[in-house]
């Protein structure tokens, strides 16, 4: 995942997450690649790389939104209810799965492997499109300039 420094303190962050969001697009398309791959040629350092970028990488830019953004555009809209509520029940659903998938991988079950997977990436990418069709565009249109980079200084951070 993306690493920020000062430099980065005038970037927007919401373009900066939705930056994360290719990122982890590519990613995710990687890991429908593998699990196309199961049983016959999947080795376990892909599917340990898998559990890597779930746990540190996507669990980074799940921080971010949930410390720097959700904070600040819930002054708006609600953290409680709505759709940063939403939102955040979607990351504890990844995270469960996450769990269970690794558990899957630990015990070397192939085919539940392959349908956990699919969960993740499902889940996960249609939450990342509802932020970015949605969240982020009442998110421009709510928070001002200096909010804007009061959260940016927080994403830089959280590392
Ligand atoms: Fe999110
Ligand atoms: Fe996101």
């Amino acid at each position: 995942m993306n690493t920020y420094n000062e430099n980065d303190a005038k970037l927007n962050p919401l373009d900066a997450l939705r930056e994360e969001h290719t990122e982890i697009r590519t990613a995710l398309s990687k890991f429908g690649n593998v699990l196309k791959k199961i049983p016959a040629g999947v080795s376990d350092s892909e599917l340990n790389e898998i559990s890597e970028y779930l746990d540190k990488d996507i669990e980074l830019h799940f921080k971010r939104e949930e410390d720097a953004l959700f904070p600040v555009l819930g002054n708006y809209i609600g953290i409680e209810t709505g759709p940063i509520n939403v939102m955040i029940i979607e990351h504890n659903s990844c995270r469960e799965l996450t769990v269970d998938l690794k558990k899957k991988i630990e015990d070397k079950d192939h085919k539940s492997v392959v349908s956990a997977g699919k969960a993740l990436i499902e889940l996960l990418s249609e939450h990342e499109d509802k932020e970015d069709g949605i969240l982020f565009h009442i998110a421009e249109m709510q928070l001002s300039h200096d909010e804007k980079q009061d959260i940016m200084k927080k994403m830089i951070a959280i590392n």
